[in-house]
């Protein structure tokens, strides 16, 4: 199966599962934001339920630690109507060694609607769309290294909230740029939504491969990544999908890497700040910017509500093809 495959849309051309943003037509990614808009309108700001997904049940599928993801995929699926199932993967019997496989069809033979999954294999949301018996649905929450849709739609829509013209923006993402799921989503939604140009900062030794990123420029100095830039996307370290202890200390990373008030002043006066969490304060970004005027931290994570609203609705929504 492809990004772009028989298994992301259904019979009408509706989009099925969401599993990456890449190959994602401008159209469709802008129309997901405008359905974010509109529900936190209805939604009175998310006061006020909705009823978009009654009788529906969508189940979160968390294999990997989350709060910002896990915990606004639950808000947002009730505050249109779903039930929710939060699987506890701990007290769960994959611990006697029940496979994924078995734990999916097992899980869709009470009847559900949608899985939301975060799994720290690359791909293991598309091979769950790929073995389903049923219609429901495969939101990729997070993929390994691979993808991360909702945080890069999330991103895009906090961003057009105070830029909305794309194509006056550089934009630079700075940090463990080759482990990173959100850095790949990010530039997957900037580039299809004409971002000017895409600046991506690392230590060597955490550069995209070859191949990955064609869009962008690569960098390895952040005075230089970060000269005039309209806005400053930080990465975490992660080291739980390094190789090797091959970073340096975390007191030379900020050094060369954090974003700090010094390299603030590199960018545009204006630069936005943002980062997808959860924040390493000290390592890639100092406390006094993370709090500061410039950060968009905390409006991404109010903003991930409505976007995981708008492709709730729009995967599960009344349109969805009746099941058989
Ligand atoms: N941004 C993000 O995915 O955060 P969580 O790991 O807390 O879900």
């Amino acid at each position: 199966m492809t990004d772009d495959g028989q298994t992301r849309t259904d019979a009408q051309g509706k989009l099925r599962h969401l599993l990456t943003l890449e190959n994602m037509p401008a159209q469709q990614i802008t129309a997901l934001l405008d359905r974010a808009e509109s529900l936190r309108e209805q939604t009175h700001n998310g006061a006020k339920p909705l009823d978009i997904l009654h009788g529906r049940t969508v189940i979160n599928l968390f294999f990997e630690p989350s709060t910002r993801t896990r915990t606004s995929f639950d808000l947002a699926a009730k505050r249109i109507g779903a039930n929710v199932i939060n699987f506890d993967i701990a007290s769960s019997s994959t611990t006697k060694g029940e496979s994924l496989i078995d734990t999916v069809h097992t899980l869709e033979a009470m009847r559900c609607d949608a899985f939301v999954v975060r799994h720290k294999e690359s791909g293991t949301p598309e091979y769950i769309a790929e073995i389903l018996h049923s219609d429901a649905s495969v939101l990729n929450a997070g993929d390994g290294n691979n993808a991360h849709p909702t945080q890069g739609l999330l991103d895009a829509l906090t961003l057009r909230r105070h830029r909305a013209d794309f194509s006056k923006l550089t934009v630079v993402i700075t940090g463990d740029i080759r482990h990173s799921r959100v850095a790949r989503s990010d530039v997957h939604a900037l580039h299809a939504l004409g971002a000017k140009e895409i600046r991506l900062c690392s230590p060597p030794e955490l550069s995209p491969l070859d191949g990955d990123f064609p869009h962008c420029r690569i960098f390895h100095n952040f005075d230089e990544a970060a000269e005039g830039v309209d806005v400053a996307i930080m990465l975490r370290l992660q080291k739980e999908r390094m190789q090797s202890a091959s970073i340096p200390s975390e007191a030379d990373y900020f050094e060369r890497y954090g974003l700090s008030q010094r390299r603030l002043a590199h960018a545009h006066p204006r630069c936005l700040v943002m980062h997808p969490g959860p924040m390493n304060r000290g390592v890639e970004i100092a406390s006094d910017v993370a709090d500061g005027p410039q950060s968009l931290i905390l409006e991404q994570v109010s903003n991930g509500v409505f976007v995981r609203m708008a492709v709730l609705a729009e995967l599960l929504g009344s349109a969805k093809t009746p099941r058989a």
